[in-house]
């Protein structure tokens, strides 16, 4: 891509991808056909469905509309050559225990952004009656019948708190997670599993009840927009130094990313679904913290990154949820901006403008916030490996292009 250039113009969400993957995952529990609107065209939900469909389960898709049938009888196994592409195939542990009372998943590995072991997931299904025994690389669940139970999470993870809630919901007796993830993504889930008959309350708190019911029954759900996307896309204007309109959102999910482009200098005028964010000077430096929901998203930290490279001051932005989500500085670096990390701090001094360079992908955020960086730059950027990025983000190229990027994809 040719750089700098401002985005400018307006941009519609997709469907998020982080609801998406569970609510296909979730759809295993409920006998009959399962509709989810607005279900973004990425490559993870369609490894997802072939997870799913490996599992015995029909998946269609019609444009924007996934049809998942599980009526038929379902498999027990998911397999490596499948889990190995996508982390989250582990959110199926939890509906296949409450669904056959077994499940056979392949213990997902670590990737780029840090080792991510699933010891919650295991922990709470355990406190739930699951007996895990783990060879050969798999790690094998059984359970007579699954009983709810309480369970205080260490740490508030996204995937253990929605492994458990699954689990819960078709339980006997209640389940209470205790330090539950508040993610827009898991109300997306809670209110999925309501419109099936579920019985949940406290979604989106740190505190979520759930009553055992004896069975679901299909609906039809709008998946949310996706936060990280919009945020992709905020960040990308004031990075710029552009005027981009986002619509389709829910402005709340990113109201903290907001407020900390307002302390860097964009102007950001919300509405109910939509939200404008302009900049016109260089950003001013800011200090940044990453934190499980309502904090700030790690998946827009590297986004962030690429902004505070060209403020004028140094930022000190300090990552708290994935241990190696800085490895993409380097690259970053190699466009000229001057960060140096410091366990888990970045201290970020910022220059005038980045310079070309190539650079490789090392997953879909840091991809985006690459890309992002290449439109700033002064120059050609040719970013590598740009495949991660299409696992995350709908049409993300077509999506620039009509904000004036001047950027091409190469076979
Ligand atoms: N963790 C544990 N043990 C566990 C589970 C998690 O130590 O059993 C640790 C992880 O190693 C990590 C931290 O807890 O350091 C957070 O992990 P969490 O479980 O909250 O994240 P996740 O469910 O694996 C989801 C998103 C990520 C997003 C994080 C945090 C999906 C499919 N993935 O991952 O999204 O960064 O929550 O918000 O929902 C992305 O979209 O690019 C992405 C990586």
């Amino acid at each position: 891509m040719h750089g700098p250039r401002p985005l400018e113009g307006t941009v519609g969400m997709a469907g998020a991808k982080n609801s998406a993957l569970k609510l296909m995952a979730a759809s295993l529990m409920v006998p009959g056909e399962v509709v989810l609107e607005r279900a973004p065209q990425i490559t993870d939900v369609d490894l997802m469905a072939d997870v799913l469909r490996r599992l015995g389960a029909g998946v269609e898709r019609d444009g924007d509309v996934l049809t998942i049938d599980s009526s038929g009888e379902l498999l027990e196994e998911a397999p490596y050559e499948l889990v190995r592409k996508m982390r989250a195939s582990i959110q199926v542990l939890g509906p296949l225990l409450a669904r056959l009372g077994r499940a056979r998943v392949s213990m997902p590995g670590g990737d780029a952004i840090g080792s991510r072991p699933i010891d919650l997931h295991l922990d709470g299904l355990e406190r739930m009656g699951v007996k895990f025994s783990s060879q050969h690389g798999y790690v094998e669940g059984v359970v007579d019948r699954l009983k709810g139970t309480r369970v205080l999470l260490e740490f508030p993870s996204v995937g253990a708190t929605e492994n458990l809630l699954m689990a819960a919901v078709t339980a006997e007796g209640t389940t209470v997670i205790e330090n539950a993830a508040r993610e827009p993504e898991i109300q997306d889930l809670a209110a999925f599993f309501q419109a099936c008959g579920a019985r949940i309350s406290g979604a989106g708190t740190p505190t979520i009840e759930i009553e055992g019911v004896d069975g679901l029954s299909p609906t039809r759900h709008r998946i949310i927009s996706d936060r990280i996307e919009a945020g992709t896309f905020a960040i990308g204007a004031a990075a710029s130094r552009g005027d981009v309109t986002i619509e389709g959102i829910e402005p709340l999910h990113i109201e903290l990313p907001l407020q900390k482009l307002e302390e860097a200098g964009a102007e950001v005028t919300r509405s109910d679904s939509s939200v404008r964010v302009r900049m016109s000077a260089r950003p001013r430096s800011i200090d940044l913290v990453t934190l499980p929901y309502p904090g700030f998203p790690t998946d827009l930290q590297p986004m962030m990154m690429v902004m505070l490279a060209q403020a004028g001051g140094s930022s000190i932005l300090t990552e708290n949820v994935f241990e190696s989500r800085f490895l993409f500085v380097d690259e970053l670096n190699r466009m000229g901006s001057h960060i140096r990390v410091e366990g888990h701090h970045a201290v970020i001094r910022g220059v005038e403008r980045l310079s070309s360079a190539p650079v490789q992908v090392p997953d879909i955020r840091a991809g985006a916030a690459l890309v992002l960086g290449g439109i700033c730059a002064e120059g050609v950027t040719e970013v590598y490996d740009s495949g991660h990025i299409d696992r995350g983000y709908e049409d993300f190229v077509e999506k620039l292009q009509a904000l004036g990027a001047d950027i091409e994809v190469r076979a």
